[in-house]
Protein backbone atom coordinates (compact mmCIF):
# COMPACT_ATOMS: atom_id res chain seq x y z
CA UNK A 1 0.00 0.00 0.00
CA UNK A 2 1.39 3.22 -1.03
CA UNK A 3 1.97 5.83 1.50
CA UNK A 4 -0.35 8.30 2.48
CA UNK A 5 0.18 11.87 0.77
CA UNK A 6 -1.66 15.31 2.32
CA UNK A 7 -2.79 16.82 -1.10
CA UNK A 8 -3.50 15.90 -5.00
CA UNK A 9 -4.19 18.94 -7.71
CA UNK A 10 -5.40 16.74 -10.51
CA UNK A 11 -5.68 17.05 -14.07
CA UNK A 12 -4.77 20.77 -14.64
CA UNK A 13 -4.98 22.63 -17.77
CA UNK A 14 -1.93 24.35 -17.37
CA UNK A 15 0.83 23.71 -14.59
CA UNK A 16 3.13 26.60 -14.58
CA UNK A 17 6.11 25.40 -13.13
CA UNK A 18 8.35 28.45 -13.71
CA UNK A 19 11.35 27.02 -13.84
CA UNK A 20 12.35 23.48 -13.59
CA UNK A 21 15.80 22.82 -13.14
CA UNK A 22 17.01 24.12 -9.53
CA UNK A 23 17.56 27.76 -11.31
CA UNK A 24 18.14 30.61 -8.54
CA UNK A 25 16.59 33.02 -10.72
CA UNK A 26 15.42 33.81 -14.25
CA UNK A 27 17.33 36.08 -16.38
CA UNK A 28 16.75 37.17 -20.01
CA UNK A 29 15.22 34.72 -22.06
CA UNK A 30 14.73 32.45 -19.20
CA UNK A 31 11.76 34.64 -17.58
CA UNK A 32 10.75 35.17 -21.04
CA UNK A 33 9.60 31.53 -21.37
CA UNK A 34 8.30 29.94 -18.89
CA UNK A 35 8.03 26.27 -17.97
CA UNK A 36 4.53 25.05 -18.44
CA UNK A 37 3.03 21.54 -18.54
CA UNK A 38 -0.63 20.57 -19.85
CA UNK A 39 -2.41 18.00 -18.18
CA UNK A 40 -0.58 17.83 -15.01
CA UNK A 41 -1.11 16.79 -12.12
CA UNK A 42 0.95 17.28 -8.24
CA UNK A 43 1.22 15.56 -5.18
CA UNK A 44 2.59 17.52 -1.81
CA UNK A 45 3.95 15.04 0.76
CA UNK A 46 3.18 14.80 4.36
CA UNK A 47 6.05 16.92 4.85
CA UNK A 48 4.84 19.69 3.39
CA UNK A 49 7.02 19.42 0.39
CA UNK A 50 5.98 18.77 -3.12
CA UNK A 51 6.87 15.03 -3.88
CA UNK A 52 5.88 14.94 -7.33
CA UNK A 53 4.59 16.66 -9.81
CA UNK A 54 4.16 15.68 -13.98
CA UNK A 55 1.91 14.45 -16.64
CA UNK A 56 -1.45 13.26 -14.73
CA UNK A 57 -1.59 9.87 -16.34
CA UNK A 58 2.13 9.57 -15.57
CA UNK A 59 1.14 10.91 -11.68
CA UNK A 60 -1.91 8.85 -11.42
CA UNK A 61 0.03 5.69 -12.63
CA UNK A 62 2.77 6.63 -9.83
CA UNK A 63 0.26 7.09 -7.00
CA UNK A 64 -2.15 4.32 -7.60
CA UNK A 65 -3.35 3.22 -4.25
CA UNK A 66 -2.05 5.88 -2.38
CA UNK A 67 -4.11 8.09 0.02
CA UNK A 68 -4.32 11.57 -0.12
CA UNK A 69 -5.82 13.70 2.62
CA UNK A 70 -6.91 16.07 0.40
CA UNK A 71 -7.72 15.99 -3.73
CA UNK A 72 -8.35 18.61 -5.67
CA UNK A 73 -9.81 18.23 -9.27
CA UNK A 74 -8.11 21.20 -11.24
CA UNK A 75 -10.19 20.31 -14.73
CA UNK A 76 -10.34 23.44 -16.71
CA UNK A 77 -8.18 25.69 -14.00
CA UNK A 78 -4.53 26.26 -13.53
CA UNK A 79 -1.83 25.72 -11.02
CA UNK A 80 1.04 28.34 -10.18
CA UNK A 81 3.69 28.75 -7.85
CA UNK A 82 2.66 30.89 -4.32
CA UNK A 83 3.28 34.69 -5.28
CA UNK A 84 6.30 35.87 -3.38
CA UNK A 85 5.74 39.53 -2.17
CA UNK A 86 9.34 40.95 -1.89
CA UNK A 87 8.60 44.30 -0.20
CA UNK A 88 6.12 44.90 2.14
CA UNK A 89 5.69 47.59 5.67
CA UNK A 90 2.80 46.08 7.07
CA UNK A 91 2.70 46.46 11.12
CA UNK A 92 1.00 50.03 11.58
CA UNK A 93 -1.17 51.88 12.92
CA UNK A 94 -2.95 55.34 11.41
CA UNK A 95 -3.80 55.15 7.81
CA UNK A 96 -2.89 58.52 5.75
CA UNK A 97 -5.75 58.42 3.56
CA UNK A 98 -5.93 62.49 4.37
CA UNK A 99 -2.58 62.41 2.54
CA UNK A 100 -3.66 60.87 -0.41
CA UNK A 101 -6.07 63.14 -0.52
CA UNK A 102 -3.02 65.81 -0.27
CA UNK A 103 -0.75 63.99 -2.62
CA UNK A 104 -3.79 64.40 -5.49
CA UNK A 105 -4.14 68.08 -5.18
CA UNK A 106 -0.32 68.21 -6.09
CA UNK A 107 1.55 67.70 -2.90
CA UNK A 108 4.86 65.96 -2.94
CA UNK A 109 6.05 62.57 -0.96
CA UNK A 110 9.08 64.53 0.44
CA UNK A 111 6.72 67.89 0.82
CA UNK A 112 4.43 65.78 3.27
CA UNK A 113 7.58 63.98 4.85
CA UNK A 114 9.56 66.94 5.53
CA UNK A 115 6.18 68.87 6.81
CA UNK A 116 6.06 66.03 9.74
CA UNK A 117 3.72 64.00 7.77
CA UNK A 118 4.31 60.85 5.69
CA UNK A 119 6.43 58.30 7.78
CA UNK A 120 6.79 60.64 10.97
CA UNK A 121 2.63 60.18 11.04
CA UNK A 122 2.67 56.48 11.19
CA UNK A 123 5.45 56.40 13.94
CA UNK A 124 3.49 58.68 16.03
CA UNK A 125 0.74 56.17 15.42
CA UNK A 126 1.81 53.10 15.58
CA UNK A 127 4.20 54.38 18.79
CA UNK A 128 1.07 54.83 21.04
CA UNK A 129 -0.72 51.39 19.71
CA UNK A 130 -0.09 48.34 21.56
CA UNK A 131 1.22 44.93 20.31
CA UNK A 132 -2.10 43.26 20.43
CA UNK A 133 -3.74 46.07 18.41
CA UNK A 134 -0.55 45.96 15.70
CA UNK A 135 -0.97 42.35 15.44
CA UNK A 136 -4.61 41.86 14.93
CA UNK A 137 -4.08 44.09 12.04
CA UNK A 138 -1.16 42.82 10.59
CA UNK A 139 -2.90 39.49 10.80
CA UNK A 140 -5.78 40.77 8.90
CA UNK A 141 -2.98 42.48 6.01
CA UNK A 142 -1.80 38.85 5.76
CA UNK A 143 -4.93 37.13 5.36
CA UNK A 144 -5.93 39.72 2.72
CA UNK A 145 -2.16 39.02 0.74
CA UNK A 146 -2.59 35.31 1.03
CA UNK A 147 -6.47 35.68 -0.63
CA UNK A 148 -4.57 37.28 -3.29
CA UNK A 149 -2.38 34.73 -3.77
CA UNK A 150 1.08 35.90 -1.85
CA UNK A 151 2.07 32.78 -0.32
CA UNK A 152 5.91 34.23 1.08
CA UNK A 153 6.01 37.87 1.93
CA UNK A 154 8.93 40.34 3.25
CA UNK A 155 7.16 42.23 6.26
CA UNK A 156 9.73 45.04 7.47
CA UNK A 157 10.03 47.26 10.63
CA UNK A 158 10.83 50.71 10.00
CA UNK A 159 7.68 53.10 11.79
CA UNK A 160 9.48 52.43 15.26
CA UNK A 161 12.53 54.28 14.94
CA UNK A 162 13.45 54.07 18.56
CA UNK A 163 14.87 50.82 19.69
CA UNK A 164 12.11 49.64 21.74
CA UNK A 165 9.77 50.68 18.89
CA UNK A 166 11.63 48.52 16.50
CA UNK A 167 11.52 45.57 18.65
CA UNK A 168 7.98 46.40 19.03
CA UNK A 169 7.21 45.72 15.51
CA UNK A 170 9.79 42.67 15.46
CA UNK A 171 8.19 40.90 17.89
CA UNK A 172 4.70 41.43 16.55
CA UNK A 173 6.07 40.21 12.77
CA UNK A 174 7.48 37.27 15.20
CA UNK A 175 4.55 35.72 16.13
CA UNK A 176 2.72 35.84 12.49
CA UNK A 177 5.58 33.72 11.98
CA UNK A 178 4.36 31.61 14.66
CA UNK A 179 0.76 31.71 13.81
CA UNK A 180 0.11 32.72 10.49
CA UNK A 181 0.02 30.22 7.40
CA UNK A 182 2.10 32.80 5.07
CA UNK A 183 5.83 32.45 4.94
CA UNK A 184 7.41 35.63 6.00
CA UNK A 185 11.01 37.17 5.82
CA UNK A 186 11.67 39.75 8.31
CA UNK A 187 13.35 42.76 7.96
CA UNK A 188 15.00 45.14 10.52
CA UNK A 189 14.04 48.50 9.15
CA UNK A 190 15.06 51.14 12.17
CA UNK A 191 16.97 53.19 9.33
CA UNK A 192 13.59 54.13 7.44
CA UNK A 193 13.47 57.92 8.62
CA UNK A 194 15.37 60.27 10.75
CA UNK A 195 13.55 60.13 14.27
CA UNK A 196 12.45 63.68 15.12
CA UNK A 197 14.91 65.47 17.78
CA UNK A 198 17.90 63.15 16.03
CA UNK A 199 20.23 64.13 12.83
CA UNK A 200 20.83 61.39 10.76
CA UNK A 201 24.44 61.34 12.05
CA UNK A 202 22.85 60.60 15.76
CA UNK A 203 20.58 58.15 14.47
CA UNK A 204 23.15 56.02 12.69
CA UNK A 205 25.07 55.84 15.99
CA UNK A 206 22.08 54.35 17.80
CA UNK A 207 21.45 51.94 14.97
CA UNK A 208 24.61 50.85 15.03
CA UNK A 209 25.33 51.26 18.95
CA UNK A 210 22.53 50.37 20.29
CA UNK A 211 19.66 48.33 18.14
CA UNK A 212 21.93 46.30 16.04
CA UNK A 213 23.54 44.79 19.09
CA UNK A 214 20.49 43.94 20.83
CA UNK A 215 18.83 42.39 17.70
CA UNK A 216 22.17 40.12 17.70
CA UNK A 217 21.43 39.35 21.17
CA UNK A 218 17.48 38.43 20.58
CA UNK A 219 18.56 36.52 17.11
CA UNK A 220 21.32 34.13 18.85
CA UNK A 221 18.57 33.39 21.69
CA UNK A 222 15.96 32.40 18.73
CA UNK A 223 13.66 35.26 20.62
CA UNK A 224 12.93 37.43 17.44
CA UNK A 225 14.23 35.53 14.04
CA UNK A 226 15.22 38.78 11.63
CA UNK A 227 16.67 38.03 8.07
CA UNK A 228 17.62 41.20 6.31
CA UNK A 229 18.54 44.97 6.79
CA UNK A 230 16.75 47.54 5.39
CA UNK A 231 17.80 51.57 5.07
CA UNK A 232 15.41 54.16 3.43
CA UNK A 233 19.08 56.02 0.92
CA UNK A 234 17.68 59.10 0.14
CA UNK A 235 18.50 62.78 -0.24
CA UNK A 236 17.32 64.42 3.34
CA UNK A 237 16.94 61.11 4.80
CA UNK A 238 20.37 58.47 5.29
CA UNK A 239 23.07 58.95 2.56
CA UNK A 240 25.15 57.14 1.15
CA UNK A 241 28.16 56.91 4.07
CA UNK A 242 25.82 56.53 7.19
CA UNK A 243 23.97 53.54 4.87
CA UNK A 244 27.14 52.45 4.18
CA UNK A 245 28.08 52.23 7.88
CA UNK A 246 24.46 50.43 9.13
CA UNK A 247 24.19 48.08 6.14
CA UNK A 248 27.85 47.07 6.96
CA UNK A 249 26.89 46.45 10.63
CA UNK A 250 23.75 44.96 9.70
CA UNK A 251 26.05 42.22 7.66
CA UNK A 252 28.33 41.74 10.32
CA UNK A 253 25.91 40.39 12.54
CA UNK A 254 24.65 37.75 9.50
CA UNK A 255 21.87 39.67 8.15
CA UNK A 256 20.54 40.25 4.18
CA UNK A 257 21.55 43.50 3.07
CA UNK A 258 17.66 44.18 1.57
CA UNK A 259 17.57 48.37 0.93
CA UNK A 260 15.33 51.11 -0.64
CA UNK A 261 17.41 53.07 -3.14
CA UNK A 262 17.98 55.46 -5.75
CA UNK A 263 13.80 56.04 -5.59
CA UNK A 264 13.55 60.04 -5.74
CA UNK A 265 17.59 60.77 -6.82
CA UNK A 266 19.58 59.00 -8.12
CA UNK A 267 21.94 58.48 -5.05
CA UNK A 268 24.44 55.52 -5.82
CA UNK A 269 22.58 53.02 -4.35
CA UNK A 270 22.79 50.40 -6.53
CA UNK A 271 26.86 50.52 -6.66
CA UNK A 272 26.71 50.82 -2.96
CA UNK A 273 24.67 47.74 -2.63
CA UNK A 274 26.85 45.79 -4.96
CA UNK A 275 29.73 46.62 -3.51
CA UNK A 276 28.57 45.52 -0.43
CA UNK A 277 27.19 42.31 -1.67
CA UNK A 278 23.55 43.29 -1.26
CA UNK A 279 20.81 40.56 -1.59
CA UNK A 280 18.32 43.04 -3.51
CA UNK A 281 17.75 46.66 -3.78
CA UNK A 282 14.26 48.08 -3.89
CA UNK A 283 12.17 51.03 -6.21
CA UNK A 284 15.76 51.87 -8.38
CA UNK A 285 13.23 54.69 -10.60
CA UNK A 286 16.98 56.81 -10.83
CA UNK A 287 19.80 54.37 -10.70
CA UNK A 288 22.18 54.75 -12.92
CA UNK A 289 23.75 53.00 -15.81
CA UNK A 290 26.71 52.19 -13.97
CA UNK A 291 24.65 51.19 -11.07
CA UNK A 292 22.58 48.62 -13.12
CA UNK A 293 26.21 46.97 -15.19
CA UNK A 294 27.18 46.46 -11.03
CA UNK A 295 24.11 44.72 -9.91
CA UNK A 296 23.91 42.94 -12.88
CA UNK A 297 27.64 41.63 -12.10
CA UNK A 298 26.87 41.10 -8.58
CA UNK A 299 23.64 39.08 -8.78
CA UNK A 300 22.29 41.61 -6.77
CA UNK A 301 17.94 41.83 -7.37
CA UNK A 302 16.16 44.46 -8.41
CA UNK A 303 12.84 44.95 -6.38
CA UNK A 304 10.16 46.95 -8.54
CA UNK A 305 7.41 48.35 -6.82
CA UNK A 306 5.14 49.48 -9.81
CA UNK A 307 2.41 50.54 -7.11
CA UNK A 308 4.49 53.36 -6.02
CA UNK A 309 5.50 54.96 -8.80
CA UNK A 310 1.96 54.75 -10.21
CA UNK A 311 1.22 56.53 -6.67
CA UNK A 312 3.18 59.29 -6.42
CA UNK A 313 3.75 59.42 -10.47
CA UNK A 314 7.32 58.83 -10.48
CA UNK A 315 9.22 58.05 -13.57
CA UNK A 316 8.94 54.39 -14.30
CA UNK A 317 12.23 52.11 -13.32
CA UNK A 318 13.99 51.24 -16.63
CA UNK A 319 12.87 47.75 -16.33
CA UNK A 320 13.52 46.39 -19.34
CA UNK A 321 17.04 47.87 -19.54
CA UNK A 322 17.46 45.89 -16.18
CA UNK A 323 16.14 43.29 -17.95
CA UNK A 324 18.26 43.51 -21.03
CA UNK A 325 21.72 43.97 -18.76
CA UNK A 326 21.05 40.72 -17.04
CA UNK A 327 19.78 42.27 -13.60
CA UNK A 328 17.59 40.00 -11.47
CA UNK A 329 14.39 41.39 -11.69
CA UNK A 330 11.73 40.91 -8.60
CA UNK A 331 8.55 42.76 -7.59
CA UNK A 332 6.85 43.85 -4.81
CA UNK A 333 3.87 45.13 -3.36
CA UNK A 334 5.20 47.66 -1.22
CA UNK A 335 1.92 47.63 1.01
CA UNK A 336 2.33 50.21 3.48
CA UNK A 337 -0.23 53.92 4.30
CA UNK A 338 1.21 55.41 1.25
CA UNK A 339 0.30 53.04 -1.22
CA UNK A 340 -2.10 50.65 0.08
CA UNK A 341 -1.89 47.71 -2.32
CA UNK A 342 -1.97 43.90 -0.69
CA UNK A 343 -2.16 42.46 -4.16
CA UNK A 344 0.48 40.56 -6.42
CA UNK A 345 -1.35 40.10 -8.94
CA UNK A 346 -2.24 43.91 -9.48
CA UNK A 347 1.69 44.58 -9.32
CA UNK A 348 2.17 42.15 -12.13
CA UNK A 349 -0.27 43.98 -14.22
CA UNK A 350 0.80 47.41 -13.57
CA UNK A 351 4.45 46.36 -13.74
CA UNK A 352 3.06 44.77 -17.41
CA UNK A 353 1.37 48.00 -17.98
CA UNK A 354 3.77 50.77 -16.95
CA UNK A 355 7.03 48.97 -16.98
CA UNK A 356 6.78 47.45 -20.24
CA UNK A 357 7.40 43.94 -18.55
CA UNK A 358 5.71 40.86 -20.54
CA UNK A 359 3.52 38.52 -18.80
CA UNK A 360 5.76 35.66 -17.92
CA UNK A 361 8.67 38.25 -16.87
CA UNK A 362 6.13 39.95 -14.41
CA UNK A 363 5.47 36.01 -13.31
CA UNK A 364 9.03 35.40 -12.55
CA UNK A 365 9.33 38.18 -11.16
CA UNK A 366 6.36 37.68 -8.77
CA UNK A 367 7.70 33.97 -8.10
CA UNK A 368 11.40 32.52 -8.49
CA UNK A 369 12.90 36.10 -8.36
CA UNK A 370 11.52 37.90 -5.26
CA UNK A 371 12.32 34.65 -4.01
CA UNK A 372 16.04 34.69 -4.56
CA UNK A 373 15.23 38.71 -3.14
CA UNK A 374 14.70 37.10 -0.02
CA UNK A 375 17.55 34.32 -0.02
CA UNK A 376 14.85 31.73 -0.11
CA UNK A 377 14.67 30.56 -4.12
CA UNK A 378 16.35 26.70 -2.94
CA UNK A 379 12.55 26.34 -1.14
CA UNK A 380 10.21 29.06 -2.55
CA UNK A 381 8.94 30.39 -6.00
CA UNK A 382 8.63 27.42 -8.66
CA UNK A 383 6.65 24.27 -8.76
CA UNK A 384 9.69 21.62 -8.24
CA UNK A 385 9.76 18.20 -6.28
CA UNK A 386 11.37 19.21 -3.11
CA UNK A 387 10.28 22.72 -2.99
CA UNK A 388 7.75 23.53 -0.44
CA UNK A 389 4.32 23.14 -1.50
CA UNK A 390 3.15 26.94 -1.68
CA UNK A 391 0.16 26.83 -4.62
CA UNK A 392 -2.56 28.96 -6.09
CA UNK A 393 -5.15 26.89 -8.02
CA UNK A 394 -7.33 29.33 -10.21
CA UNK A 395 -10.89 29.15 -12.57
CA UNK A 396 -9.32 29.67 -15.42
CA UNK A 397 -7.77 27.85 -18.61
CA UNK A 398 -4.99 30.36 -19.28
CA UNK A 399 -2.66 31.28 -16.22
CA UNK A 400 -2.35 34.93 -17.65
CA UNK A 401 -5.86 35.71 -16.60
CA UNK A 402 -4.24 36.51 -13.43
CA UNK A 403 -2.45 39.34 -14.30
CA UNK A 404 -4.59 40.15 -17.27
CA UNK A 405 -7.86 40.78 -15.12
CA UNK A 406 -6.99 43.78 -13.58
CA UNK A 407 -8.79 43.61 -9.97
CA UNK A 408 -9.86 40.35 -10.88
CA UNK A 409 -8.20 38.24 -8.24
CA UNK A 410 -11.01 37.94 -6.28
CA UNK A 411 -12.74 35.94 -8.34
CA UNK A 412 -10.61 34.18 -9.92
CA UNK A 413 -8.17 32.03 -7.16
CA UNK A 414 -10.04 29.23 -6.23
CA UNK A 415 -7.30 28.06 -3.85
CA UNK A 416 -4.18 29.25 -1.44
CA UNK A 417 -2.14 26.43 -0.80
CA UNK A 418 0.76 26.66 1.98
CA UNK A 419 2.53 23.46 2.52
CA UNK A 420 0.10 21.35 1.24
CA UNK A 421 -2.57 22.36 3.07
CA UNK A 422 -5.65 24.85 1.84
CA UNK A 423 -5.30 27.99 3.76
CA UNK A 424 -7.76 30.20 1.35
CA UNK A 425 -10.78 28.25 -0.27
CA UNK A 426 -12.98 30.69 -2.23
CA UNK A 427 -16.71 30.23 -1.29
CA UNK A 428 -17.65 29.37 -4.95
CA UNK A 429 -15.45 26.08 -4.07
CA UNK A 430 -18.08 23.84 -2.48
CA UNK A 431 -17.59 20.59 -1.72
CA UNK A 432 -18.36 19.58 -5.10
CA UNK A 433 -15.43 20.74 -6.79
CA UNK A 434 -12.72 19.12 -3.81
CA UNK A 435 -13.32 16.20 -1.99
O1 LIG B 1 9.07 52.04 0.03
N1 LIG B 1 10.42 55.03 0.75
C1 LIG B 1 10.37 54.59 1.90
N2 LIG B 1 9.53 53.66 2.36
C2 LIG B 1 8.25 53.32 1.78
C3 LIG B 1 7.20 54.31 2.12
C4 LIG B 1 6.88 54.29 3.54
C5 LIG B 1 5.85 55.29 3.95
O2 LIG B 1 5.64 56.30 3.26
O3 LIG B 1 5.24 55.06 5.00
C6 LIG B 1 8.34 52.96 0.33
O4 LIG B 1 7.66 53.52 -0.53
FE1 LIG C 1 9.23 50.44 0.97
Amino acid sequence: MAAPQRLLLENAQQLVLVCGRGEEYLLRDGCARLAVLRDASLVVGLDGRIKAVGQADVIRQQFSGATFERRIDCSGKCVLPGLVDAHTHPVWAGDRVHEFAMKLAGASYMEIHQAGGGIHFTVEHTGKATEEELFSTFQHRLERMQRAGSTLVECKSGYGLNLEAELKMLRVIERAQRSVDIGISSTYCGAHSVPKGKTAAEATDDIVKNHLPKLRELKESGEIRVNNIDVFCEKGVFDLESTRRILQAGKDIGLQINFHGDELHPTRSAELGAELGARAISHLEEVSDEGIAAMARDKCAAVLLPTTAYMLRLKQPRARKMLEEGVIVALGSDFNPNAYCLSMPMVMHLACVNMKMSMNEALAAATINAAYALGKSDTHGSIETGKQGDLLVINSSRWEHLIYQFGGHDSLIDYVIVKGKVVYQNERCGTMSSY
